[in-house]
């Protein structure tokens, strides 16, 4: 709503307020301006930057008297959609969903839609739909293109084992495809191998270790670097490095900057990180809910991202590359990690 008209329909609730006063002593007080609901979809809590986001999101609303009603699908998009539609039901203005499938979750957005609710594609975009209203997320092509700087300056040379995200998640493609992008050039010249190349289903620490166990079978362990996606992931292709004692000899990269990742930074066993501050997405999530509810257009998404369908309106936060070199100040400093538990 404008804030013109805004104005006119609190005058009017007002003057209907006063005249029901003048008619009836006893009349409880009305509410006349609706608060914004919102409702918050997780795909999962697997990776710990989702429970940050998810405090976040909670410490923002609670600090601005905002309702939110949150759900987490534990990987299940059919139990995702169900969750969605239960918050339509209990009348949320504005859903932010963070999508456990990119094209299934086209159906919920559209569903959103036809309930009046506003959609946030939350750090992963819905594919195929017209009915997105923003994107929010980090620019996830930097993401990969800063892994595959990293490792090819590590690792110029070599046989290589490239691991992906969950296929079901779009991020996952356009880390993969950032990464290539500086990977690819020196496969064409001959300097490096991909003697493996696998997604990592679900993104599970567990699916990588097994990749990571037969490739290193497979080539005799003859393996110089590691493509990664995330830090979950890259715990589980260390622990089958540290199976054949080859922990810290292997560059391997990483994204999510979580605590386990920045110990093993420190220690020397993964190389780097991809630090996304999910305190200003949280915060800029949030930011932009108010904004739709309001009826205002979002003048800082400034981008567009296509989905199959539409160009969306997007926000996209810059990644940093964080190694041993700038984890003082990139995670401590900034109060996102502790330095009693980076160096423990
Ligand atoms: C997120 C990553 C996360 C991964 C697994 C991606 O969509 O961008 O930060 O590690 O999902 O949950």
């Amino acid at each position: 709503m404008k804030r013109t008209s805004r104005a006119i329909v609190i005058l009017l609730a007002a003057m209907l307020f006063v005249s029901v006063l003048a008619g009836c002593k006893t009349a409880a007080p009305v509410a006349v301006e609706k608060k914004l609901k919102i409702g918050l979809s997780l795909a999962t809590l697997q990776e710990e930057r989702w429970v940050r986001d998810k405090d976040r999101i909670t410490k923002d609303c609670a600090d601005q008297g905002i309702e939110l009603l949150t759900q987490i699908a534990n990987m299940d998009a059919a139990a995702q959609e169900s969750q969605c539609e239960n918050l339509f039901t209990q009348g949320i203005n504005v859903l932010i969903i963070a999508a456990q499938d990119a094209s299934a979750a086209a159906t919920i957005v559209d569903k959103a839609h036809a309930a009046g609710v506003k959609v946030i594609c939350y750090d992963r975009l819905v594919m195929d739909t017209v009915n997105d209203d923003v994107y929010i997320s980090f620019d996830n092509v930097q993401v990969g293109v800063l892994q595959g700087t990293w490792l090819t300056k590590a690792v110029p040379k070599g046989n290589y084992a490239i691991l992906s995200g969950a296929p079901t998640d779009n991020n996952a493609k356009l880390f993969k495809q950032g990464a290539m992008s500086i990977i690819q050039p020196l496969v064409d010249k001959g300097d490096i191998k991909i003697v493996a190349d696998q997604a990592v289903v679900e993104w599970k620490p567990e699916n990588a270790l097994k990749i990571m166990e037969n490739a290193l079978t497979a080539n005799k362990n003859n393996i110089q670097g590691i493509l990664a996606p995330n830090d979950g992931t890259a715990g589980g292709c260390i622990q089958a490095l540290a199976a054949q004692g080859l922990a810290g000899k292997v560059p391997i990269t990483g994204q999510d900057a979580e605590l386990a990742a920045a110990q093993r930074i420190v220690k020397g066993t993964q190389g780097m990180t991809v630090f996304k501050d999910t305190r200003i997405l949280a915060d800029a999530a949030v930011e932009a809910a108010k904004s739709m509810f309001g009826g205002y257009t979002l003048a800082n998404a400034t981008q567009t991202v296509n989905n199959n369908k539409v160009d969306v309106p997007s926000i996209l936060l810059t990644p940093i590359a964080v190694t041993k070199d700038n984890i003082d100040v990139a995670l401590i400093d900034s109060g996102y990690l502790k330095k009693a538990d980076v160096y423990k």
